[in-house]
């Protein structure tokens, strides 16, 4: 083969493979992981997520507190659920913060705006999302808070890049998450989990993110707090 022969075989499998990549688009990482909340009933949910026991409601206060929900702020709920997290915040941001719950769930935003107007919460939001992106405005938050979903979340990679389009430079990143731990862990959190914190933040900070606080105060779930850097 002469060399302007190979020349173009090799230019010709570059541009193939980088193609490829180009068109690759991340695969779920856990198929049918949110089917029970496509069509959720509401009450069901509510108590299941807002009752005594389960820790993050029980800490929901110092949750909020260690995050570092602030008056004036605007924050997204990535994941509200049945809006345990965003009523709270809408009440700690006041009527200069905004507060956006994101879901999934066509359901569950609806059945929170419903919930946040008959407290009178005007400050609040609802996003109806999509698995791979958030629906958030660009690089308009300070805060993004991301309670008991991580593990929900299909395609992780897509949507830490749309939180991190999200937040505004130095915007911080909050991730409470089961504790994923072989031989302490219960048998429901070693299958339902997908990830240990190690790979959590791993993962969080291969997206932009720069991890600045791994707080102790939570003994089923880990809280983590990162900054937005420049990817
Ligand atoms: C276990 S619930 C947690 C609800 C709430 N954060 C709490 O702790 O009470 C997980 C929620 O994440 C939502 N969800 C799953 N994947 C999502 C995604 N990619 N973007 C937004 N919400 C998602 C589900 O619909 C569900 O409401």
């Amino acid at each position: 083969m002469n060399a302007s022969r190979s020349g173009l075989l090799l230019l010709l499998s570059l541009s193939l493979l980088f193609s490829a990549g180009a068109c690759a688009q991340e695969q779920s990482v856990r198929p049918g992981v949110n089917a029970y909340y496509q069509d959720p009933e509401f009450s069901t949910w509510v108590r299941r997520f807002e009752s005594a026991g389960r820790e993050v409601y029980d800490l929901r206060e110092a949750i909020v507190h260690a995050s570092g929900v602030g008056p004036g702020m605007s924050v997204a709920d990535v994941g509200a659920g049945t809006g345990l997290f965003t009523l709270l915040f809408a009440s700690r941001v006041g009527n200069a913060g905004r507060v956006y719950a994101v879901d999934i769930s066509e359901t569950f935003v609806r059945e929170v705006e419903a919930r946040a107007r008959t407290q009178g919460a005007g400050n609040v939001a609802g996003v109806v999302s999509e698995p791979r992106d958030a629906g958030l405005p660009s690089s308009a938050l300070d805060l993004v808070f991301v309670c008991d979903t991580y593990h929900h979340f299909e395609y992780p990679q897509d949507m830490l890049r749309s939180i991190h389009d999200a937040l505004r430079p130095d915007g911080t990143l909050v991730v409470i998450d089961y504790r994923k731990v072989a031989g302490t862990s219960s048998q429901w959190v070693m299958g339902h989990v997908r990830a240990g914190k190690d790979t959590v933040i791993r993962e969080i900070q291969a997206e932009g993110f720069r991890l600045i606080e791994d707080n102790p105060m939570l003994r089923d779930n880990f809280l983590l707090r990162f900054r937005k850097e420049p990817r």
